[in-house]
């Protein structure tokens, strides 16, 4: 992340240095320009600028000095200066098609040549890629959105004018939460937030509640990542193992690690049986960590064209980058990348895999992924590799013990009570077998009975007629279970107590242990 003050650095050093080509990455064009107008005013050298609405311009003075408006025109007014004159800097702000070899491209480099003879500059500002030839003739920097100092100040900025006219109830303090809640937004996108909340002709404390929602509803539409509304109850029952080292690298998410050397954890792979409880994890993460979650869908990142899918996650993931810290859920993750192992899809399954991976590797910002899969077979076995997840955990069918928690759960849920110890020692004997979707789904039964036909009508008889009624897909599919859980005890660490085992053991169980 390149925060305006160290964006406006390393231009200062490219612009002494007179790099004859400078490419500004990102969406902000007018924040980059602002940085640059600064800069002009320290180093008074000349500066032009070029849009398609208003042609070529002197930046400091926004003195029109060339109509032409198209891109080919205002080049062609910059290569005329910059060889009459020293030290030009023409900065555009509206190129497209400079991705590949295009006749634009070329028209660049011609100019980039040529332009070191006079000490000449020139600057794109574009979040679009720009063909490789063209770049390698020059130096890039990225300006991300504003960090929490800079959303701090820019709060602060678009608040004062009104601190005499009207009640501001935010202090030194809430001003910095909402500028930790806002980071990841562009700065007009800030502006334009607290605008709307300043035409309420208040700012009180709990306006900081707003400010959530809004960023929200700027990142629904993108496409690939979504937020996802979270309950404040998500109980899960059993994965001890999962739960303790969930906490252990809670305090690590938040914790200040720059001088240690090692990195925020990244995130766990969550493998294993079907309605077992992988999914409500990761919403159970969320809340229990008071993080946002977003959901990333990556069978709808796919896109039509060569190259669209690539750009639609680097897209998501920047997004998840900007909205940290947050939760990253990517539910069968195995469905997304369908085909990685070997597809007919001119490789853009293998490619998004090694995207993400690389993203996972490199990105340091706190985004915790959960991931999870039910299909281990169609797993590409790079994800697998240490190093890339934290862990990989395995969610197996619950042990009676954890069965017990389960029904223990739904039956204080659904029906505001606790039942015998005998019963539910008889119910964990007859859920032999039996998935928490399938525990869940009994006990659901027996609640709605209670709901249409009174509470008074529930016996002992009920609870075991409908625990009766379930078959669990153990039963129905015993191969696809086994297959799973062969594979997940060999190479996973299991999510659930250590040292319990939930059937007597015909299959090998995992070598590898959490150490807490
Ligand atoms: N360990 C568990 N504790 C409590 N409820 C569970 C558990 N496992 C499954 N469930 C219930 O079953 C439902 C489906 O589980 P889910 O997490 O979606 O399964 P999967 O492992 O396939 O992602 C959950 O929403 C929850 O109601
Ligand atoms: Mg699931």
């Amino acid at each position: 992340m390149t925060n305006s003050i160290d964006c406006k650095d390393i231009l200062r050093r490219y612009l002494k240095a007179r790099i004859p080509f400078i490419s500004i990455r990102t969406n902000e064009r007018n924040r980059a320009l602002e940085i640059i107008a600064e800069l002009n005013e320290e180093m008074s050298i000349p500066v032009y600028y070029h849009t398609i609405s208003q042609g070529t311009r002197e930046l400091l003075t926004n003195r029109l000095v060339n109509e032409d408006r198209s891109v080919i025109g205002g080049l062609d007014f910059a290569v005329q200066r910059i060889s009459q004159q020293q030290n030009n800097t023409f900065v555009f702000t509206d190129v497209q098609d400079i991705e590949d070899d295009s006749m634009l491209t070329r028209q660049f480099k011609d100019i980039v040549m040529v332009a070191p003879n006079t000490g000449g500059s020139l600057i794109v500002i574009t979040n679009a890629s720009i063909s490789s030839g063209l770049q390698r003739l020059g130096m890039s920097v990225t300006l991300s959105p504003p960090d929490e100092d800079e959303m701090a100040d820019i709060i602060k900025e678009n608040i004062e004018p009104y601190q005499s006219s009207m009640k501001i109830e935010w202090d030194a303090n809430d001003i910095q939460v909402a500028a930790a809640i806002l980071t990841g937004v562009s700065r007009i996108e800030a502006e334009n937030i607290i605008a709307t909340l300043l035409a309420n002709g208040q700012i009180l404390k709990e306006d900081i509640q707003q400010l959530m929602k809004a960023k929200d509803q700027i990142f629904a539409d993108i496409s690939g990542i979504e937020r996802v509304q979270v309950r404040e109850d998500y109980e899960v029952g059993g994965l001890e193992g999962l739960k303790m080292w969930l906490e252990m690298n809670e305090k690590l998410l938040t914790a200040d690690l720059r001088e240690s050397g090692i990195r925020p954890p990244r995130g766990v792979l969550l493998v294993g049986v079907p309605g077992c409880g992988k999914s409500l994890s990761a919403k159970a993460i969320s809340t229990m960590w008071k993080l946002p979650l977003y959901r990333l869908d990556l069978s709808t990142i796919h896109g039509q064209y060569l190259g669209q899918s690539e750009s639609r996650l680097k897209e998501a993931l920047q997004t998840a980058d900007h909205v940290a810290p947050c939760v990253l859920w990517i539910d069968e993750i195995e469905k997304g990348l369908a085909g990685a192992t070997g597809g007919g899809d001119g490789g853009a399954s293998t490619r998004i895999v090694g995207q993400f991976l690389y993203w996972l590797q490199e990105s340091l910002a706190r985004v915790f992924v959960v991931a999870t899969a039910n299909d281990v077979s169609k797993l590409p076995p790079e994800l697998l590799r240490r190093g890339r997840f934290d862990e990989l955990f395995f969610v197996d069918l619950p042990t009676p013990t954890e069965r017990e928690e389960i029904i223990q759960i739904y039956i204080k849920k659904g029906l505001g009570m606790e039942i015998n110890e005998e019963l539910l020692s008889k119910l964990v004997q007859l859920s032999d077998g039996f998935a928490g979707s399938d525990l869940e789904a009994a006990v659901r039964e027996v609640v709605k009975q209670s709901i249409v036909k009174g509470k008074d009508t529930v016996t002992e008889k009920t609870f075991i007629d409908y625990f009766h009624n379930i078959v669990p897909l153990s039963q129905t599919s015993p191969e696809q279970i086994a297959d799973i859980r062969l594979w997940g005890r060999e190479r996973a660490v299991p999510a659930g107590k250590q040292h319990e085992q939930n059937e007597p053991d015909s299959i090998k169980k995992s070598g590898r242990s959490v150490i807490v």
